[in-house]
């Protein structure tokens, strides 16, 4: 039994990006040649994640559905949920309770890039997660920025940390969680931080307790790249730009997944193409097919 539903969560102000984010949501905006959002709902359907939810701001459903209608045109199922203001990643566990059930899920954040030649393998590890939970870790020369995990042999994740002043580890705890369905009782259970939010930090730290706190990792062949602030969606898109137009094939681009997975056939594709009009991204679905 395999996790079978996933989370985006694509909320938040993006204030550090304005006036950019003003009229349009980050995750609409674009890194290269497709918008943010392709990404991180591109690593969902590479762990066969069929069922997802996509937590957005208020307001902004008519811009996403355009771009995402309903997930059919993919195979699969897309559903949003609107937030009225951000809370912290473990709301989208508040705000999927329905979604969720009694299933396991995973979690994406919506500004999150990964990228290698083993993810896809490391992926379809995760998503057969039963118990506890899952993070997947990632060396960072920036430690100072993220959480932080101290492992015990591989896979076993004796401490974190929410971004601490001081040194404590370099192993960055990326934006992709995998979690057993507790996880919607032990976020209700959680108390806002200093900074008035629910903390992902206090959520992982429930599991570590019961011991049931994993690790995976994308290694150093990998690439996990921070959409944050304008210069980062500059390095990301020259980073996409640069594979891209050596190797020809793209990176993200959630058709050419979808028909791999054999979820969609080449009419979804011929489709696709009428849906985009005349651009250099319906010219590489052309090639597909
Ligand atoms: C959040 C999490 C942090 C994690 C990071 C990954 O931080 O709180 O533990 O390492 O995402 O992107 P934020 O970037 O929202 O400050």
């Amino acid at each position: 039994k395999m996790i079978k539903k996933g989370i985006i969560l694509a909320g938040g102000h993006g204030t550090r990006m304005s006036p950019l984010t003003k009229a349009v949501n980050k995750q609409l905006l674009p890194i290269y040649d497709k918008p943010l959002i392709f990404y991180p709902l591109s690593i969902l359907m590479l762990s066969k994640i069929k069922e997802i939810l996509i937590i957005i701001n208020k307001g902004q459903l008519n811009q996403y559905r355009k771009i995402l209608p309903d997930g059919r045109n993919l195979g699969i199922k897309i559903i949003y949920k609107e937030q009225s203001y951000p809370k912290g990643l473990p709301d989208a566990f508040l705000l999927g309770e329905k979604f969720i059930g009694k299933d396991n899920v995973a979690l994406i954040l919506g500004d999150n890039f990964f990228y290698g030649q083993s993810l896809s393998k490391t992926l379809l590890d995760c998503v057969k997660l039963k118990k506890g939970a899952k993070v997947l870790l990632h060396k960072v020369s920036k430690p100072e920025l993220y959480g932080l995990a101290k492992v015990k042999g591989r896979n076993k994740i004796v401490s974190i940390k929410e971004k601490p002043k001081k040194y404590f580890s370099d192993l960055a705890i990326t934006g992709l969680y995998f979690f057993d369905k507790n996880v919607v009782k032990f976020s209700k259970q959680l108390k806002p931080s200093k900074r008035g939010e629910l903390e992902i930090t206090d959520l992982l730290n429930r599991y570590k307790k019961k011991q049931q706190l994993y690790a995976d990792y994308i290694g150093r062949g990998g690439a996990w790249l921070d959409t944050g602030s304008i210069e980062d969606f500059y390095k990301t898109s020259a980073f996409v730009s640069a594979i891209e137009n050596r190797q020809g094939f793209k990176i993200s681009c959630i058709e050419e997944i979808a028909l791999n997975n054999k979820w969609i056939s080449k009419k979804n594709i011929i489709e696709a193409i009428k849906f985009y009009g005349k651009c250099q991204y319906s010219d590489y679905l052309k090639k597909l097919i």
